[in-house]
């Protein structure tokens, strides 16, 4: 991105067609990346460049005007998988503006296409601008019929399933117009965005790059009950097709859909002028950090609905309204260093120390630079990132901050690079032990070998260990744990179980330490034996084992009961031929990626001598088994698949392990019993073929009813 490029005014004819060939294919897979694949292959403040660029060359070459121009486009077409829905009323895109004389200047246009004097009244509305993705909703009667995607503007997809998931949205309204097209933001917010990334982690399952990533990939899953498991939100902004009008204004249509029963944004304000309107927007920036919900700038619209119908639209964006972004935060600044940090599991993350400066309010002198490929400028599968730039130490770099996620490196100016710059060198043993650090095949991660000698990942496994979903004890936290391995009181957990026979007379060594007394020693010799009794999911997830997060270790509990039981089977699992291996991967939630993990950290001697050290002080509680009596599928095997209409998945298999059954992703010679929807394929071919008994949701329903 950071190459130079020739000022506009410069440009020969030749040269403008050539650059507005490229800046049309580019923008293209831009959208493609962005829209169809919900992975965005550049920054929004580098495609908003893009656009610029082109239509400053259109402007200065009309005649070079591409018939496919970008500055015509919005979105991307559908993605396959979804019925199609043709917009009645086409969904527009918003202009964009970036400092205060565009807002200016977008009032004086309305003034003057509306022929109002400078001292006339107009007035207009100032609202978030949503990162998320619009949809617009179809309700006939009062009732939800449609909901479908924006697409490109003209055809969108037909997600109705998923939209009647959203708590946000009403399935039914109260005195609404006959026909009444609704349109909004689907977006999630960043505490529900962090949470759906854990559980993701934990499952082994693919992480989302922003909160928007996320909402447009829940919200377009081809199973609806995946979407339910999804918290997406929805604030209402627009309309489309309508059989009454909502209001007269704006303000007052806003009013009528929150009347409606919509959320609409608390932050909407009506303004008399452009100098309200701006200072609405710096009020809105300053809050933008607290939100809880990412937005990219504020969308002003003018609130007479006679003048935005009598202003209309020109080919893609309304003339009546205009978004005015947010300045991109992001900053240049010197790369002073690479440190490296090994975490629990022994990953090796790079991470560059900056030269402080501030990006978008906030000083930044830490970023993450991913991994070994992303610093070599490559992605996981060899292909170049950054156009193939590598980063170097003392090159001058772009740091880039996306809401609440950690800063990032995005790019490198190679004109600024020192003569005597060498690429970095990524170590090849971990820098706290010195063990061989190991790249896997498939891992976009080196990690150290040291397993529990290395102590950076000991400290970061206690640390995890003593964590809130783990075993939580009171007056023990990271710090705690930190000074006392560091001091060789501690090595591993089962240490913090003979802490007290070891220095328990010794509370008198305690107390001579900084920030003890006998009382707050003997707490914590109180807090640690409270802990001896312990869930066996908790126990399962605070062995800090790769990818086994709350949820799996949850799901292991369930299934294997007592912690003799478990061990029993994850030894005999080694063996991938066994049924072990089978019943381990057949859990509904647990894939090769997450049994593969737990088998081999099982195997390794020191690792498993130490998980063995430790139960030995505990006693593990069984899994809450499930109350079973009189159920009519306890002990049985059940498989779930194809669609169910009367409940979602995450509800199905809920209940049925509530009945005392193992609910089990694949059919196998074990499973007594599959329930198929409509949709279910191999599954229930399979499950035919090996005399599984088959039946649908209702037969389920029934089977289970009154239970
Ligand atoms: S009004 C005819 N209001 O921004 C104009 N759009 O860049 C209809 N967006 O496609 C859009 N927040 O997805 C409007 N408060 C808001 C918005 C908003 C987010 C999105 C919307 C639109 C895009 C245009």
């Amino acid at each position: 991105m950071a190459e130079q490029e020739t000022p506009v005014q410069d440009l020969s004819k030749y040269d403008a067609r050539v650059e507005l060939e490229r800046l049309a294919t580019q923008l293209a897979k831009a959208n493609r990346a962005y829209h169809t694949e919900d992975a965005p292959d550049i920054s929004d403040a580098d495609y908003d460049r893009l656009k610029q660029r082109n239509a400053r060359i259109e402007a200065a070459f009309p005649d070079l005007k591409r018939a496919d121009s970008p500055t015509d486009q919005v979105g991307a077409p559908v993605a396959e998988g979804f019925g199609k829905v043709r917009h009645e009323i086409r969904m527009m895109s918003l202009s964009n503006a970036f400092d205060d004389s565009e807002i200016m200047a977008f009032d004086q246009s309305i003034r003057r296409y509306l022929g109002l004097k400078d001292d006339d009244p107009l007035a207009y509305t100032a609202e978030p601008k949503i990162d998320g993705l619009s949809l617009a909703l179809r309700y006939e009667k009062g009732a939800l019929v449609q909901a479908a995607t924006r697409g490109d503007g003209v055809v969108g997809e037909n997600v109705t399933a998923n939209a009647r998931t959203i708590g946000d949205i009403p399935t039914r309204l109260e005195d609404a117009p006959e026909i009444l097209e609704v349109r909004g933001e689907v977006y999630m917010s960043h505490a529900d965005f962090a949470d759906l990334n854990g559980r993701q982690a934990a499952k082994g399952a693919k992480t989302f790059a922003n909160p928007r990533n996320a909402a447009a990939g829940s919200l377009r899953q081809l199973d609806a009950a995946i979407t339910r498991d999804r918290p997406l939100r929805f604030f209402a902004y627009s309309w489309g097709v309508l059989s009454a009008p909502l209001a007269d204004t704006q303000t007052g249509a806003i009013q009528r859909l929150q009347d409606l029963g919509f959320q609409t944004n608390p932050l909407t304000l009506r303004c008399t002028g452009p100098a309200e309107m701006v200072a609405h927007y710096q009020m809105i920036e300053t809050m933008r950090a607290t939100l809880g919900y990412d937005i990219d700038g504020v969308v002003y619209k003018a609130d007479d609905l006679d003048y935005q119908s009598r202003l209309g639209f020109r080919s893609t964006t309304p003339r009546w309204a205009i978004a005015h972004k947010f300045p991109a935060e992001l900053a240049w600044t010197r790369l002073e260093a690479i440190d490296i940090q090994v975490g629990r599991t022994g990953a090796l993350s790079p991470v560059a120390r900056l030269t402080p400066v501030t990006v978008g309010g906030v000083v930044v002198s830490n970023a993450t630079l991913h991994n070994e490929d992303y610093i070599a400028g490559r992605d996981a599968s060899g292909a170049p990132i950054r156009d193939g730039k590598d980063i170097r130490v003392g090159d001058w770099v772009q740091v880039y901050r996306a809401g609440d996620v950690i800063p990032k490196v995005a790019d490198v100016d190679l004109g600024q690079r020192r003569k005597d710059a060498t690429p970095y060198p990524f170590p090849t043993h971990c820098p706290e032990c010195g063990s061989d650090a190991i790249r896997e095949e498939g891992d976009a991660v080196r990690r150290c070998s040291g397993g529990l000698i290395c102590p950076a990942q000991a400290v970061e496994k206690l640390k995890h260990f003593v964590s809130r979903a783990a075993f939580d004890i009171e007056g023990l936290g990271a710090k705690q744990v930190e000074q006392f391995y560091t001091d060789g009181w501690i090595a591993e957990p089962a240490d913090i179980f003979t802490l007290k026979d070891r220095y328990g007379s010794g509370v008198q060594q305690l107390k001579n330490r900084e920030g003890w007394g006998e009382k707050s020693a003997q707490n914590l010799f109180d807090a640690i034996d409270d802990k001896r009794a312990i869930p066996l999911g908790r126990l399962i997830f605070s062995l800090g084992i790769r990818h086994v997060g709350e949820v799996v270790a949850n799901l292991l509990a369930r299934s294997y009961g007592t912690w003799g039981a478990f061990v029993t089977a994850i030894d005999a699992a080694q063996d991938r031929e066994s049924e072990h291996w089978a019943g381990l991967t057949g859990i509904d939630g647990i894939g090769t990626v997450v049994a593969t993990a737990l088998v081999s950290s099982f195997a390794q001697e020191a690792e498993r001598a130490s998980i063995d050290r430790l139960v030995a002080h505990l006693d593990v509680q069984e899994a809450e088994r499930p109350q079973t009596e009189g159920s009519p599928v306890a002990g049985k095997t059940v498989v779930f698949t194809g669609t169910l209409d009367r409940m979602t998945r995450a509800e199905a298999k809920a209940r049925a392990e509530a009945l005392g059954a193992k609910v089990s992703g694949s059919v196998s010679a074990k499973t007594d019993l599959l329930v198929a929807g409509p949709g279910s394929g191999s599954k229930e071919t399979k499950a035919r073929d090996l005399g599984v008994e088959i039946i649908d949701e209702d037969g389920w329903l029934d089977l289970i009813e009154g239970t």
